[in-house]
C-alpha cells in the first residue's frame, strides 16, 4: 500500500498508534521542529488570527501556535483519520489549549469551510501524502481571505538518503522508502509553477536540510516507522529490508550513522 498517511483509514489500530507516536516524537526533534519555528517567525499572524491546518494529524503544529504568548485566535484542524483527530483533541485538552483549537474529520480535497474564512492556512508535511495536490492548493486558496497567507512545508523525498555500505542497494532502499511512504515525493519542486494558478503570490521560499550524522533521532523513528511498509510492498525480500534496518541500528549504536533529506518552505499571499 503506497503512502500510509494517504490510506491511513485502511490501517489497523496498532498502525495508527505507531504513526501517532512518530508524529508526536518527530516534533520533539530540534533539527526538525526548528524548521517549523523558522517559518512561524516570518508569518504575519495577528494574535486573533483564524488559522486552518489542513492534514493536522495529532495537532502538534496547532498546539504549538496556540501556546504562543498573547495568542487569542482560533485554530481549526482537519484530518481524514478519526484516530488522529481523537488524539489531537486529547493532547490539546492535556496541554490546556483546547479552548483555542477545534479538530474535525474531513477531506482536504473538499474542505468544509466557506470561502475566505481564514487569515492563515498551514499545510505541514501533507502535500507529499495527498491524492491530488493540485486540488488541495485550490481548496486552501478558496478558504483563505484575500491578503491572507498560506504556508506550505514539506520534504523533497527524492533527496532522502541513508548511508548503507552497499551503495547500490542503499540507493534502491532510499527510492523504495520515498515511494512507499509518499504519494508525491517530488511535489515541492512544482510549487513555484502551481501557486500562481490559484491566486497565490509567492512571498518567500527557502530550503533546509535535515541531516543526522553519528546519532539519529528524526531518521531513527522514520526508518523504524516506514521500513515495514517497504517490506510489505514486496519490492525486496523481507530479509533484505531487515539487513538494511539492522545496519542502520548498528550505525546509530556505533555513532557512525548518516542520513539526510531536503525540506522546503513556501509562504504565499492570496491575491
Ligand atoms: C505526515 S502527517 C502530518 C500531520 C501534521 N501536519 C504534522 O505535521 O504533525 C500527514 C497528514 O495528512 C493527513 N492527510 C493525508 N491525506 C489527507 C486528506 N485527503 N485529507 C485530510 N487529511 C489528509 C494524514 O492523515 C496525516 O495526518
Amino acid at each position: 500500500m503506497p503512502d500510509p498517511h494517504r490510506f491511513v483509514n485502511d490501517l489497523d489500530e496498532y498502525a495508527h498508534e505507531k504513526l501517532i507516536e512518530r508524529l508526536e516524537s518527530r516534533a520533539q526533534v530540534h533539527t526538525f521542529s526548528s524548521l517549523f519555528y523558522k517559518y512561524v517567525e516570518r508569518l504575519e499572524m495577528p494574535p486573533s488570527a483564524r488559522i486552518l491546518e489542513v492534514g493536522c494529524g495529532t495537532g502538534v503544529v496547532l498546539r504549538s501556535l496556540a501556546k504562543r504568548s498573547g495568542f487569542s485566535g482560533q485554530g481549526n484542524g482537519v484530518d481524514h483519520c478519526d484516530s488522529y483527530v481523537e488524539a489531537a483533541r486529547r493532547y490539546a485538552a492535556q496541554e490546556n489549549v483546547d479552548g483555542y483549537l477545534e479538530f474535525k474529520i474531513g477531506d482536504a480535497h473538499r474542505l468544509d469551510f466557506d470561502d475566505g474564512e481564514f487569515d492563515l492556512v498551514i499545510c505541514h508535511t501533507v502535500m507529499s501524502h495527498v491524492t491530488e495536490p493540485v486540488k488541495i492548493l485550490e481548496e486552501m486558496s478558496r478558504v483563505t481571505k484575500k491578503g491572507g497567507t498560506i504556508a506550505i512545508f514539506d520534504g523533497d523525498y527524492a533527496s532522502l538518503t541513508y548511508a548503507f555500505p552497499d551503495h547500490s542497494f542503499g540507493q534502491k532502499m532510499d527510492t523504495a522508502l520515498a515511494s512507499t511512504t509518499f504519494n508525491n515525493p517530488r511535489i515541492m519542486r512544482d510549487l513555484p509553477r502551481l501557486l500562481p494558478q490559484f491566486e497565490l503570490e509567492l512571498t518567500d521560499a527557502w530550503g533546509d536540510a535535515v541531516v543526522e550524522i553519528g546519532q539519529a533521532s528524526y531518521f531513527k523513528t522514520f526508518a523504524e516507522t516506514y521500513a515495514p511498509y517497504v517490506k510489505s510492498s514486496g519490492q525486496f525480500s523481507g530479509q533484505a529490508v531487515d539487513i538494511w534496518l539492522k545496519e542502520q541500528k548498528k550505525a546509530m549504536q556505533n555513532g557512525t550513522f548518516f542520513a539526510a533529506c531536503n525540506y522546503y518552505t513556501y509562504l504565499s499571499r492570496k491575491f
